[in-house]
């Protein structure tokens, strides 16, 4: 468990959402991930008080970790899963990063393996060898947050509720099309549209074109039936989301039930990945629907987070967060790739974005309303500070 304090002035300094995945990145590599870490971000005078008053130094320095081992008195150890605190000063971590021409935030990842690699029992100050042993460590832990593929979470944007209005007159306007060009100039990483059985938003053509002209990647959700397995194996999307449809519901309701629908379903897998696409399906979030998946070959999962998205107390909220998180983190451990999606906006969005597991965000409904009154351009690039930073534009 990876947690951060802020004691920091001046927000918007530093990308809160990339140290946290940093950290957790680090002690899932470690395999500590039931170990905790708390990262205390303050500046200059905080740093200098504490090293004052814990090492009798009386000045500031850039990090300090605090490891209960280093205190045999210490009422916590290792074994009961504190590994310790490192406290890092933002104001060094700004003059540093400046000398070292490179941003705030790499520089306090810097400082935090630094920090962790001291948590682990090297110490720098005792000698060549020690120093030398330390450096390992940390080249080791940077290599670990690379092989974890430390990016920030992709934003795929749904856009089938621009044809929900053209379609709302029978005529030609808004095109998906159009809208599918102005989402990845704003900078989104993929395109996602829903090919339903009834037809009621996007259209056979819409896919057609869509294919033609997106650049990033085109994701196409669609039930797995024989009639869209054989539009889907005609156009080739980069990738499918195989979801559960009714004709009744306003949207996908909940996430498709693989273990009752496994046969169908592992059929629908092998025929769309024979036909070379990448093949996506909706869960709840529940390890067994993780496991089935896994189990007929899909590449990705995508979570459901409606439940967390509609929660109406902070409980409810809470246990839905902890259950995808879970969920995350066992799929990613068969080696899936990880979605989550439905009913995520502007609010709910940020408590999800840090976390690691999470590879892609596919959110439609909040970003096509938003653009709707502020612009397409504005819409996208205020969910994508949400995502890559946990914070507004
Ligand atoms: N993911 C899937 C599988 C969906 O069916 C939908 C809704 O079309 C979304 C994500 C996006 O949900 P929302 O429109 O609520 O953001």
């Amino acid at each position: 468990m990876f947690n951060i304090i802020e004691q920091y002035p001046v927000k918007k300094l530093y990308n809160l959402v990339r140290l946290q995945r940093a950290g957790d990145i680090l002690l899932s590599g470690l395999k500590m991930t039931l170990s905790e870490v708390n990262l205390l971000l303050t500046d200059q005078n905080g740093i200098k008080a504490l090293n004052e008053k814990w090492l009798q130094r009386p000045w500031p320095t850039n990090v300090i970790s605090f490891s209960p081992a280093y205190d045999e008195h210490a009422p916590i150890s290792h074994q009961n899963g504190f590994l310790g605190d490192i406290v890092i000063s933002v104001d060094a971590g700004c003059r540093e990063a400046e000398a070292q021409g490179t941003d705030l935030t790499t520089r306090i990842e810097q400082l935090l393996i630094h920090g962790i690699a001291h948590l682990l029992g090297e110490d720098h100050e005792q000698g060549k060898q020690a120093a030398g042993k330390q450096a390992e460590k940390e080249f080791e832990l940077q290599k670990l947050l690379m092989k974890g593929g430390m990016q920030m979470a992709e934003l795929c944007v749904n856009i089938d509720h621009i044809a929900t209005i053209r379609q709302a007159r029978g005529g030609v306007e808004p095109d998906p099309v159009h809208a599918a060009t102005l989402v990845e100039l704003a900078g989104a990483d993929g395109i996602v549209v829903h090919l339903r059985e009834d037809r009621r938003h996007i259209q056979d053509r819409d896919l057609k074109l869509l294919r033609e002209i997106v650049q990033t990647r085109l994701n196409m959700e669609m039930a797995g039936t024989k009639e869209m397995v054989s539009i889907a194996c005609d156009v080739k999307p980069d990738i499918v989301t195989l979801v559960p449809e009714k004709r009744q519901e306003l949207t996908t309701e909940g996430g498709l039930d693989v273990i009752k629908n496994l046969v169908a379903t592992g059929d629908a897998v092998a025929t769309l990945k024979a036909a070379g696409i990448q093949v996506s399906i909706f869960i709840n979030p529940d390890k067994k629907q993780v496991e089935s998946s896994f189990s007929i070959g899909v590449d990705c999962v995508e979570i459901h987070t409606g439940r967390y998205a509609d929660a109406d107390n902070v409980a409810a909220q809470d246990e839905e967060f902890e259950r995808i998180v879970e969920t995350a983190r066992i799929a990613k451990e068969y080696g899936l790739r990880v979605h989550a999606g439905h009913g995520l906006n502007y609010r709910n969005v940020a408590r999800l974005s840090p976390v690691a597991d999470i590879d892609e965000f596919s959110i439609g409904h909040s970003v096509i309303a938003r653009a709707a009154l502020v612009g397409m351009e504005r819409a996208v690039r205020e969910m994508l500070s949400l995502v890559k930073r946990g914070m507004p534009l």
